[in-house]
């Protein structure tokens, strides 16, 4: 158990730039890692979806529970499974969709003090509990 948490890693595929490939980069880096016989959890933090979409999530926007959701509980300091939401894929990609209620919590979370460290809690909490 304790083996797997420390060799947990986070790769965090971000750039300012529209359109440069950081979705593509994402889903192949996951799907190659995956075929290394590491498991990967995908953290889609765009709330346009699209990572979600590629792994097969084809409406993020109808899914009830999402990253918004887990984020959202962080900041309110809330009792929560950080597993909840979490699209499991036995034979691929485990993925943590987003959809637009992230741009929605994004406005919030300016006025947020620590904005800055909620999504990394969530990444703590979810890496725990994957063990
Ligand atoms: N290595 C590549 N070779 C050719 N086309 C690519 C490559 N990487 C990405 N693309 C194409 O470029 C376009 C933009 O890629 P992608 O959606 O990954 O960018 P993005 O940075 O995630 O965009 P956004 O800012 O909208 O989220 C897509 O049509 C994608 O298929
Ligand atoms: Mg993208």
């Amino acid at each position: 158990m304790g083996k797997a948490l420390e060799t947990a890693k986070t790769l965090a595929i971000a750039n300012r730039k529209g359109g440069c490939g950081k979705t593509m980069t994402a889903v192949s880096l996951a799907t190659g890692l995956v075929r290394q016989g590491k498991r990967v959890l995908a953290i889609d933090a765009d709330s346009q979806g699209s990572m979600s979409v590629s792994f097969g999530i084809s409406e993020p926007d109808k899914l009830t529970v999402m990253l918004a959701t887990a984020m959202t509980h962080i900041v309110n300091e809330a009792d929560f499974d950080p597993l909840a939401g979490v699209i499991y894929n036995p034979e691929g990609v485990d993925v943590m969709p987003a959809n637009s209620n992230l741009a929605a919590l994004e406005i919030f979370l300016a006025g947020i003090i620590g904005r800055e460290t909620v999504l990394r809690q969530y990444i703590e909490r979810v890496s725990i509990n994957s063990n």
